[in-house]
């Protein structure tokens, strides 16, 4: 129960961060509760934005004291509803976008010390700026935040070749409900001292702490890069494709992402380009990506012999080397776009599926099926992380059909069909963007009783008053969320 007096909290946050970090006005206010999606729209007497961890440990500390919530926001690019309020103005957002120093690069150790507010690119920059990689990449860099990275534990285009956050973390510096700060800023790849505490925070959600800084890992800039946009027979001779690749390129393999025909159609509208750069029906389509510290020219041959061998075993039926930086981007901006692409037109059922690689053909053939018995009429948008067995699995409403008719008819048979195969599978409802409010109640169907006791142990013991991120995540008794607008 909320215990705050609005006057008394906005003037003691004035008091820690100054009135430039305190935002009030329903104009400044509203990018901060609108999620990116514009699906949730909630409530906040205050965004605070803090320039440094102190002044976050002392805005929680206040508000552990007085019973005031919190949600942690990064860049609010949130996939699932998870960085913005509910409705009720029983929270105060804490964002982090003036924590945005670079503490460190250590070329010797490949570490970089950051704050938790930097932007994604900006760290990028950085560690390209010194000659060394920083491998997470995702469509959203330029404003979505490390914070916000390590909460969701991001994945994105090249888990496969580096992994995803949790594999590119060494250290942490978390801000606990409580106010008290746990700073393990090390940049060690052994440490077994007992238990692995950042792994709590990363992929947490904002549900256990703020996250105010970050010890990552760099990789060695690659010195050549191949790419090649490949059209398929269907998914799974795309996944006999990747199996082919891996045993000719190895760890050369950057990325391996799957475009559906509707998937491609849409983007290439969204973009208002005439031409597709394969010719001919769509089909399915892989975007392959290599990289090395080798030559290019060696590099691309490598590429040539992994399609000339998919041909010959009749897994390719078309192809495109790019063969300049400019062609790279251009293909690369198609893939990327896709999401946007969603967004722009409305009315997608969003299902961000996992399963093993090998099942990632019978994945989409049966949830395609069972999908157009649904809805005969949806758009099929299906891409996504095929390397590491992660569908985006999107179907859209036809162009004739009001989007909020099509998700309010179709949405929920649509999202159980799709995540009920998935985890029928061995899958998973969330491969990469989380929980928040999207996916929070779904939980209660496919995690075990064990799992959710386990977590709300976990919840529990750090979080008492349920004061981080309420609502997100862990699932309640209060069935729907109450600020959902479409
Ligand atoms: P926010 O949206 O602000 O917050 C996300 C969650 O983290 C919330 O629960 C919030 O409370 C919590 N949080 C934020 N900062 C902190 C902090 N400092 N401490 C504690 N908790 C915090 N995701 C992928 O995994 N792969 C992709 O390929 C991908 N592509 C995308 C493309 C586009 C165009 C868009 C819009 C999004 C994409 N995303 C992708 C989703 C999203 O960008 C990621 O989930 C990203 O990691 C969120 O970062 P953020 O800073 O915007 O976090
Ligand atoms: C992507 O792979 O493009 C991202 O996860 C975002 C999305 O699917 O919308
Ligand atoms: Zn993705």
């Amino acid at each position: 129960m909320i215990t705050f007096r609005k006057s008394a909290l906005l003037k003691a946050m004035v008091k820690i961060v100054g009135p430039e970090g305190c935002l009030v006005e329903d104009a400044d206010v509203e990018p901060f509760v609108v999620d990116y999606k514009g699906i949730y729209r909630g409530n906040t007497p205050v965004v605070v934005r803090p320039k440094t961890e102190d002044e976050v440990a002392q805005v929680v500390q206040y508000c552990h004291k007085h019973g005031v919530r919190v949600v942690p926001q990064g860049g609010n690019t949130s996939m699932v509803g998870g960085s913005v309020p509910d409705a009720s103005g029983n929270a105060i957002v804490i964002n982090l976008a003036r924590m945005n120093g670079i503490y460190e690069i250590d070329i010797l150790n490949d570490t970089i010390t950051v704050q938790a507010g930097c932007t994604l690119a900006q760290v990028c920059d950085a560690a390209t700026a010194s000659g060394r990689l920083f491998p997470l990449r995702i469509g959203s860099a330029g404003s979505c935040q490390i914070g916000g990275n390590l909460s969701t534990n991001a994945g994105g285009t090249a888990v496969l070749k580096y992994g995803n956050m949790r594999d590119l973390t060494l250290g942490l510096e978390v801000v606990l409900p409580d106010g008290r700060v746990w700073t393990k800023l090390r940049g060690l790849r052994k440490d077994n001292t007992g238990y692995d505490l950042k792994q709590l925070f990363i992929g947490a959600e904002g549900t256990l702490g703020i996250i105010t800084a970050a010890v990552l890992k760099l990789a060695p800039m690659p010195t050549a890069r191949s790419v090649a946009l490949v059209k398929v027979p269907d998914p799974r001779s795309a996944i006999h494709l990747l199996a082919s690749a891996k045993e000719i390129a190895g760890q050369a393999i950057n990325a391996f992402e799957l475009i559906s025909p509707d998937a491609m159609s849409l983007v290439l509208e969204h973009l208002r380009l005439e031409r597709a750069p394969l010719e001919g029906p769509a089909g399915w389509q892989i975007l392959v990506e290599l990289t090395s510290g080798g030559g290019q020219q060696e590099l691309d041959e490598v590429l040539m012999r992994v399609l000339e061998t998919a041909q010959e075993q009749q897994l390719v039926q078309d192809a495109i080397l790019a063969s300049s930086n400019a062609q790279i981007e251009h293909l690369w901006k198609i893939r990327e776009e896709i999401s946007d692409a969603q967004t722009r037109a409305k009315g997608s059922v969003r299902c961000d599926v996992s399963v093993p690689i090998s099942r990632v053909g019978d994945f989409i053939e049966e949830a395609s099926a069972r999908v157009l018995e649904i809805a005969p009429d949806a758009r099929m948008v299906i891409y996504g992380h095929v390397g590491d067995g992660n569908v985006h699995f999107n179907p859209l409403r036809p162009a004739s059909v009001d989007a909020k008719d099509f998700l309010s008819k179709f949405g929920d048979a649509i999202t159980e069909a799709a995540d009920g195969l998935a985890v029928s599978m061995e899958g998973s409802i969330s491969a990469e963007h989380g929980v928040g409010v999207a996916k929070r109640d779904e939980l209660r169907k496919y995690k075990s009783k064990v799992e959710l006791d386990l977590m709300r142990s976990v919840k529990r013991a750090l979080d008492p008053g349920d004061l981080m991120n309420p609502g997100k995540m862990l699932p309640e008794d209060t069935v729907p969320y109450p600020h959902k607008i479409c």
